[in-house]
């Protein structure tokens, strides 16, 4: 009985012995393939070798952070420019490890002080910087403006997706077709001559300043609103007609870049008062001192034609809310800055 218990354990243990032999290879493999094998898709992500470089975990507190540039970011920071990781993160978000390989230009930490600064922008910023930081300030609302550019030819649709805040102006255009789908038709006690049309928002805040400058003791009038294509192409024609096409340039918008036809621009006007005088007027001194509590803006201001495109319009006003209204009047900005920094 003890022999053969005793057989028994010993046929047990090789058994076990033959068992453990068998599964090493497989073990061993097991182990071998994970170690060598590339990683799945999934994890092909560059979280892991970010996080290994034991970078990513500081990094995703950073605003602004995106995955897909976590690389970027890594080397830029780790480059030996003495970049704090917000800033590393920053200057890749604008792409400046592209722009500048062997360390940020000086320039752009001048160009980014300004206010209405957009990142995108920097490589054209910096095409017209020279370095002297007086002309911050220019360069910006230059290049946000489009003005770097040539104006009728490098144009682009307008994104009509953007509603209220639409920019029309001499780089983006709207298609002769498009006609606004919320017009209404002014009371004629609000038009200077028959009949006027605006979409609606804009003549619901028409309506509202035109009353408080009437309690006021101003009378201020809807000379023109809404233009179609048509009607903006004949006037631009009779204009080029009588000035010459350099001239009318300066003051008319050609069929399809005029904000008259999106609705939301108005020509101001008081009885008795010249087209162009309409800014001197008291009425049109109240208008614009307060039409931005209503919305609007004036479009064309004096000291920023070169910027505009177009000679200063002291009667023509763009509605754009009352946000970004006060905004643009309290920074004296075009709404081109506005658009480029908070609507595009
Ligand atoms: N007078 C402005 C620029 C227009 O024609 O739309
Ligand atoms: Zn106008």
């Amino acid at each position: 009985m003890k022999k053969k218990r005793r057989t028994r354990s010993n046929n047990f243990a090789r058994i076990l012995f033959i068992l453990i032999l068998c599964a090493l290879p497989v073990i061993l493999g097991k182990v071998l393939w994970d170690t060598m094998r590339p990683a799945p898709a999934e994890e092909a992500d560059l979280r892991p070798a970010a996080a290994r470089a034991g970078y990513f975990h500081a990094l995703v507190k950073v605003e602004g952070v995106s995955a897909d540039r976590l690389e970027r970011y890594n080397a830029y920071y780790r480059a030996g420019f003495g970049l704090s990781m917000d800033e590393a993160v920053e200057l890749v978000n604008w792409d400046v490890d592209i722009l500048c390989p062997n360390g940020p230009d000086e320039r752009i930490f001048e160009l980014a002080q300004d206010k209405f600064f957009v990142g995108r922008n920097l490589s054209r910023y910096l095409a017209i910087y020279d370095g002297n930081s007086q002309n911050v300030r220019a360069v910006v609302e230059k290049v946000n403006a489009s003005r770097d550019r040539i104006a009728y030819a490098d144009i682009e649709p307008t994104d009509l997706s953007k509603g209220i805040m639409v920019l029309v102006n001499k780089y983006h255009y709207l298609d002769s077709s498009y006609v606004p789908d919320d017009l209404v038709s002014a009371a004629s006690q609000y038009c200077q001559y028959s009949s006027a049309k605006l979409r609606r928002p804009a003549y619901e805040a028409f309506v509202k300043m035109a009353e408080d400058a009437r309690a006021a003791g101003y009378i201020i009038k809807i000379n023109s609103g809404y233009r179609s294509y048509s009607t903006q192409r004949s006037m631009y024609n009779n204009y080029v007609a009588g000035h010459g096409k350099a001239e009318a340039d300066t003051f008319s918008a050609r069929p399809g870049f005029s904000e008259h036809q999106t609705g939301l621009a108005i020509d101001m006007s008081t009885p008795g008062v010249g087209y162009w005088s309409f800014g001197d007027s008291a009425a049109g001194k109240w208008v614009h001192a307060n039409a931005h509590r209503y919305g609007f803006i004036l479009r064309y201001i004096e000291d920023k034609t070169d910027i505009t495109g177009y000679i200063y319009e002291c009667m023509h006003f763009r509605y754009v809310g009352v946000d970004a209204a006060t905004v643009i009047h309290e920074n004296g900005i075009t709404y081109e800055d506005y658009y480029e920094k908070y609507v595009k």
